[in-house]
């Protein structure tokens, strides 16, 4: 339309869940008009693999990515990619990333599953659990422990202030990347003047926390904030500033906990409805781990292979962070058109994991055994990109699939997990997705 352009057509509350469906109207590359501006969609096909080259193509800091940038500055995930606060973040913090490092990480993880576990058993009798909340005080108590010494008390109080905050944050800047400014002035206006007080309680508590480590009031910890007060840049030879470590604290916790509370709540979703991919799981469970309960040690949770296929599939079909954003480096084509550089286009892996030339016909149904090694093997590998590509993919993929491997098996150790009746699968956006209004009943074992 004039002005406005496809503007009446995009859904502001499931924005990529519609571009998915423009995918299948329109093909594997389209653009969209939205006021004046236009954007390049890639949703599949051979266009996926060369979005998806560095040399060409990188990361782009845009709306609504760029809007948490007020919370998050130049922190990894929001800092622009010749920012050197990037590098320098990036050389310091990914060893603490390793898969090896996971092990000091794994006692905490473990714990919290296990509180997350009585806190369950002692809410039995008062209906079916709400998953996706209880998902995300597990995730954020797993990052808030393990990266920083930091407890928000997720199973013993109710909401944390600082928890509601950063909910209200994050609805903030999703919402601020499709809404029209002149309406949020109208209509959004206590949002509006609530988002800046979010922020600066945000990075008050935030501020303590690491002032705290400084100065000896809490204990000296191996974790990410100890590794980013004491271990310099290997580049450059300089320690991360405060406001630099401030702003890494504040991005994981923003990163690391709604993308793997999602992909906890939709394996649990996919589990209630197939109770042979259970008795599969507790089989292979049970053959690593023993019967008798036993906690799970590290060294075991590479051997929970089909518990890990059920992660895998999970972040297929439903990957937590649904889209990215890529720009092109110069001038140059994609598929054929011509591109001018800095272009910006929106890569939909909603759709390219659901692309029926790379996923079969039955691309929509939820099958863990796509994920076997003769099957990944035989696909292309841009097929699938739930951590995203490049330098700038996700530096927490180990750290969220060790979680999800060790939080689900231990679940289904200690419960059987069973559907309300009639529960149609919808799903919300938030920048991250989730099964929305998700209730799960769990019957101890
Ligand atoms: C299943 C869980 C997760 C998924 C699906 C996921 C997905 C992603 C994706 C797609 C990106 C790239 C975004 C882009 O290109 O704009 C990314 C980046 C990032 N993720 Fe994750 N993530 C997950 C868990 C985590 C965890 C647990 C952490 C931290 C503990 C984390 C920290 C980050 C950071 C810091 C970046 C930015 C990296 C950089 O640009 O250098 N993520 N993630």
């Amino acid at each position: 339309m004039p002005v406005i352009g496809d503007a009446l057509r995009l859904d502001p509350k499931r924005p990529v869940q519609r571009e998915m469906e423009f995918v299948r109207e329109l093909g594997d590359v389209f653009e969209i008009n939205i006021v004046g501006s236009k954007l390049i969609v890639v949703g599949g096909g051979a266009a996926a693999a060369e979005v998806f080259d560095e040399s060409r193509f990188a990361k782009a800091v845009v709306p609504p990515v760029s809007n948490l940038r007020e919370l998050a500055g130049d922190g990894l995930f929001t800092a622009f990619n010749r920012e050197p606060a990037w590098a320098q973040a990036h050389n310091v913090l990914m060893p603490a990333f390793s898969q090896l490092s996971m092990r000091s990480y794994h006692d905490a993880m473990t714990q919290c599953v296990d509180e997350l576990c009585d806190y369950w058993t002692d809410q039995a009798g008062r209906g079916p659990a709400d998953i996706s909340s209880d998902m995300n005080r597990l995730t954020l108590e797993v990052i808030g422990r393990t990266g920083f010494g930091y407890s928000f008390d997720s199973f013993d109080s109710e909401r944390h202030e600082f928890v509601e905050a950063m909910t209200r944050v994050l609805s903030f800047a999703s919402k601020a990347a499709n809404d029209v400014p002149i309406l949020r002035e109208i209509f959004g206006w206590k949002a509006l003047r609530q988002n800046p007080k979010d922020i600066a309680l945000l990075k008050r508590s935030v501020d303590d926390v690491i002032a705290a480590r400084r100065d000896g009031t809490t204990p000296r910890q191996d974790d990410l904030l100890q590794r980013m007060l004491e271990h310099p840049d290997p580049d450059t030879g300089g320690l991360l500033s405060d406001a630099s470590i401030r702003n890494q604290v504040l991005t994981f916790l923003i990163a690391g906990h709604e993308t793997t509370a999602g992909t906890l709540s939709f394996a649990l979703h996919y589990l209630s409805l197939n109770p042979e991919m259970v008795d599969k799981a507790r089989a292979e469970i049970e053959a690593v781990i023993g019967r008798d309960g036993a906690p799970i040690q590290f060294e075991q949770v590479a051997k929970l292979r089909y518990v890990r296929r059920i992660v895998d599939e999970t972040l297929r079909l439903w990957p937590s962070g649904p889209a990215f954003f890529r720009k092109a480096r110069a001038d140059t084509t994609l598929s054929g058109y011509q591109l001018g550089k800095g272009a910006t286009i929106l890569v939909v892996l909603l759709a390219l994991h659901r692309d029926r030339r790379l996923w079969g016909e039955n691309a929509e149904e939820f099958d863990p055994d796509r994920f076997l090694p003769a099957a990944v093997r035989a696909r292309p590998a841009h097929a699938y990109k739930p951590f995203g590509v490049g330098a700038r993919a996700c530096i927490g993929r180990q750290f969220a699939l060790h979680e999800a491997v060790l939080a689900l098996s231990r679940i289904l150790m200690r419960f059987d997990v069973v559907p309300t009746p009639g529960y149609e699968l919808s799903v919300s956006e938030l920048l991250t997705i989730r099964p929305e209004k998700l209730r799960l009943h769990l019957r101890t074992r």
